[in-house]
């Protein structure tokens, strides 16, 4: 679908003739009503539609709560306008402008409407509320019938320019991770991941080396897992955003877990219901792919390289079995022990390989890694894991203002006898049967591959999906992550 754009344009009212509606922010305090439009706004809309704003929110006496919305109708000579849309806007804290802009969203989804839009003061919160807006409309489908393809456009204040246009970059970006998340797998498997990866960039500053077959016989855990399906078998994405003069600059490695489907392979999942979302378990890969795409509209003041670990994770005659012992990438052995958990095997193959060649100064790990995540944290969090105290409170401050928050987990030292095996050098379960902290036990795995870098693994398989269409989120794929890591790499200008 066509993903709907934010414009900025003059907000004089000959300049608006030509849009459906208005939308306006509000707030309700003991029973009295103020707006978060500019008061002359609010003035000259009254003088030209002949209404009084503030009666008509009395009359109707909404709660004000963020995201509630409730229309007046109104009209004046040669404007196309019909109504003004109210939008409640709570406390105007950011996520209060978050829920208002994809209530307003999802109102307009899959509509062909214009709206201007006069919801807020500071030029921060227009931000936020516009990707929302955008996020709000977010739709898949591959229905046949009824389906609502049209796209709104939405105007704001050309004063704030430049946060609608990061509000339009973020958006895509978060838009693009998703449509790579609802893809179902049997569309989507590692060459398709390849074939999006290079339609995406096309039009970017970077490059982009993809390994497959032969070359990846030292990536042991990529190969265990993605033979499994040897049609068309694992690959992985190495993406560089490396500009002229960026030799210097710090440099990021992203690695993505990017496993197109999790049947969980020998240790095939059970309830088998379980298998039914694991499309998304992607989603990692997804995220950092569509981060990489902005970049050469962002110009941060970083190198950036993405590792895409992608890989099918089948039941099939050449599956990887319990037992079997694996080389990493980098030479260390693991014994497998269940094969649904075959996602920290990728990441440890990509995290090696960081380490090991491309000397960054930062290394973060993406991935729907454990269940267990979900379990402590739910939907709202992401489970982060690092043992830099300034990038985890980076990390969490970036979280809560771009909306991806994510929570300080403990790398927890005690469970480390865990990972001893009689007969490789890690177990790949980190014990997790006899401490039950599974998503802690996984970080534990993976910290063995980060060397001494300054490294962070965040843990998305809970906002990863959304389990019902709310909100910011559709049912399913939520671009987790992208907010959060466009943000950080931003930031570093
Ligand atoms: N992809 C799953 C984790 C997952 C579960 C993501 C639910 C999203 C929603 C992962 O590969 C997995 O199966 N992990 C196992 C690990 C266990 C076998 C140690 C898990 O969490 O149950
Ligand atoms: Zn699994
Ligand atoms: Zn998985």
């Amino acid at each position: 679908m066509e993903i709907p754009q934010l414009f900025s344009q003059s907000q004089k009212i000959r300049d608006l003739a030509k849009v459906d509606g208005i939308a306006i922010g509000f707030s309700a305090t003991d029973g009295k009503f103020t707006f978060s439009s500019p008061n002359s706004f609010i003035r000259e809309i009254e003088n030209i539609f002949e209404v009084n704003l503030s009666d008509e929110l009395s009359f109707f006496a909404p709660s004000g709560k963020a995201g509630e919305i409730f229309e007046i109708p109104i009209s004046a000579e040669n404007l196309k306008a019909d109504r003004i849309i109210f939008v409640g806007v709570g406390a105007r804290v950011p996520s209060d402008f978050r829920a208002a802009g994809s209530s307003l969203g999802r109102k307009f989804k899959g509509t062909k409407k214009s709206v201007f839009c006069s919801v807020a003061n500071l030029p921060a919160d227009i931000k936020v509320f516009g990707v929302s807006l955008v996020l709000g409309s977010y739709q898949w489908n591959m229905k046949t019938v009824n389906r609502k393809t049209d796209v709104s456009r939405f105007f704001f204040d050309n004063q704030f320019a430049r946060e609608i246009d990061q509000a339009n970059l973020l958006a895509t970006a978060v838009w693009r991770a998703r449509d790579l998340v609802h893809t179902p797998s049997n569309i989507k498997n590692p060459a398709w991941m390849v074939l999006q990866a290079k339609k995406l960039t096309k039009d970017c500053e970077v490059t982009l080396k993809v390994l497959s077959g032969k070359q990846l016989e030292p990536f042991g855990g990529l190969w265990a897992i993605g033979n499994s399906s040897p049609n068309p078998g694992p690959r992985m994405i190495e993406i560089s955003y490396a500009p002229k003069g960026s030799k210097n600059w710090p440099h990021i490695v992203l690695v993505g877990k990017g496993i197109t489907y999790d049947t969980g392979g020998v240790s095939l999942k059970r309830p088998y219901d379980l298998m039914i979302p694991m499309k998304s378990d992607m989603s990692g890969a997804a995220v950092i792919l569509s981060v990489m795409t902005t970049l050469s509209s962002i110009h941060p003041r970083a190198r950036v390289t993405a590792l895409l670990m992608c890989a099918e994770n089948a039941l099939s005659r050449t599956s990887t079995r319990p037992g079997d012992v694996i080389t990493q990438y980098g030479g260390t052995t693991v014994e497998i022990i269940n094969t649904d958990a075959e996602g920290r095997l990728v990441l440890a193959d990509g995290l090696a390989y960081a380490d090991l060649n491309l000397n960054p100064d930062y290394l973060v790990d993406v991935a729907t890694l454990t269940g267990a995540a979900t379990l402590g944290l739910s939907r709202q969090y992401g489970a982060m894991y690092t043992r830099d105290s300034s990038l985890a409170k980076k990390f969490h401050d970036l979280g809560e203002k771009s909306g991806d928050r994510v929570w300080h987990m403990p790398l927890t030292n005690e469970y480390k006898v865990g990972l001893t095996s009689e007969v490789a050098d890690l177990n790949h379960m980190g014990g997790s049967h006899i401490f039950r902290a599974g998503s802690v036990t996984a970080a534990l795995f993976l910290e063995r591959f980060a060397g001494t870098r300054k490294w962070v693994h965040l843990d998305i398989a809970g906002p990863s999906r959304s389990d019902s269409d709310s909100g910011e989120n559709p049912k399913g794929g939520t671009g987790f992550g992208v907010r959060l890591l466009i943000e950080w790499i931003a930031g570093l200008k």
